[in-house]
C-alpha cells in the first residue's frame, strides 16, 4: 500500500527552490566573475557565455524571481495552514544524533514523526540561510535602482553577508543532497520527492509516530 507524503504544491515548492537555488549559485559565482579566471569552464561546450557578467546578472535576476516567489508562497501557504511538521521540537538534537548514528549502523533508530528530527533541524538551518540570502538580495536589487543611493560601506557589508550566506547555502545543499544519496535508507524519501507517495511498510518501520497518526485517521491499515 502507498501513502501520500507530499502534495503537488509541496513538490512544486521544493523543486522550484532547488532548481532556481542551484542556478542562483551558478550565476552568482559567474557575477564574481570566477569562470573567466578558470578558462577551462568557458571551453566546456555550451558554456562559452559563462564569462559574460551581464548575462549572469540577467539570469540571476530571472532565477531570483522564481526563488523569491517560491519562498514567499512557502511562508504564506504553510503559515496560513499552520503546518508544523518541519518545525524543530524539544529533544531534536539528541534524537538527530541517534538517527544519524543509526544510518551508519550504530544503534537503533528511534521512531519518527512525518519528518526525521535531523530533517527538522536541517529545515531551520536552510530557512535561516535562505532568509539572510533573500533579504540581502532584495537590498542589492534596491541599491541597483537608478534613483537609489547607498553608501559604499553599507553596500560592502550587505554584499559580504550575501556572499557568505551563498557560501553557506552551497555547503547546506551539498550536505543535504549528500545525506539523501549516500544512505540507502533515505532513497524511498528521494522517490517520494518526485511521486509524492511512499510505501506504507517504510512508514511503519521508520516513521512509526506518523504511522500511528495515519492509522487513527484511517489513512493506513492494520
Ligand atoms: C537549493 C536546493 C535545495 C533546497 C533548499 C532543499 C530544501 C529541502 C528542505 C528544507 C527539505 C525538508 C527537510 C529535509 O529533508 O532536509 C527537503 C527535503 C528533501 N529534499 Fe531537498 N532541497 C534542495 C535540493 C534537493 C535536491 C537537489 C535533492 C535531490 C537529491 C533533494 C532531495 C530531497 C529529499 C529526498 C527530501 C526529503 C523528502 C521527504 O522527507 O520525503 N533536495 N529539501
Amino acid at each position: 500500500m502507498k501513502i501520500k507524503r507530499h502534495s503537488i504544491i509541496e513538490l512544486a515548492e521544493h523543486w522550484t527552490v532547488a532548481v532556481s537555488g542551484i542556478m542562483l549559485l551558478f550565476t552568482g559565482i559567474g557575477e564574481l566573475p570566477l569562470y573567466k579566471r578558470y578558462y577551462f569552464i568557458l571551453n566546456i561546450p555550451g558554456l562559452g557565455w559563462a564569462g559574460d557578467y551581464f548575462k549572469h546578472l540577467t539570469l540571476h535576476y530571472i532565477f531570483a524571481i522564481f526563488f523569491l516567489a517560491a519562498v514567499i508562497f512557502h511562508v504564506l501557504y504553510h503559515g496560513l495552514r499552520k503546518d508544523k511538521g518541519l518545525i524543530p521540537r524539544k529533544g531534536d538534537m539528541g534524537r538527530s544524533v541517534k538517527v544519524l548514528l543509526a544510518m551508519i549502523g550504530i544503534g537503533k533508530e528511534p521512531p519518527s514523526e512525518k519528518y526525521l528530527p535531523e530533517q527538522r533541524i536541517a529545515y531551520l538551518g536552510m530557512g535561516i540561510i535562505i532568509a539572510v540570502l533573500t533579504l540581502t538580495g532584495v537590498v542589492k536589487i534596491i541599491k541597483n535602482l537608478p534613483f537609489v543611493y547607498m553608501p559604499p560601506l553599507l553596500n560592502g557589508i550587505n554584499t559580504l553577508i550575501h556572499t557568505l550566506a551563498a557560501f553557506l547555502f552551497l555547503v547546506a545543499i551539498i550536505v543535504h543532497v549528500g545525506i539523501v544519496i549516500a544512505f540507502k535508507s533515505n532513497w524511498p524519501l528521494l522517490k517520494s520527492m518526485f511521486t509524492g507517495k511512499i510505501d506504507s511498510d517504510y512508514v511503519r518501520e521508520r516513521h512509526g509516530i506518523w504511522y500511528e497518526e495515519l492509522k487513527r485517521e484511517g489513512k493506513a491499515d492494520d
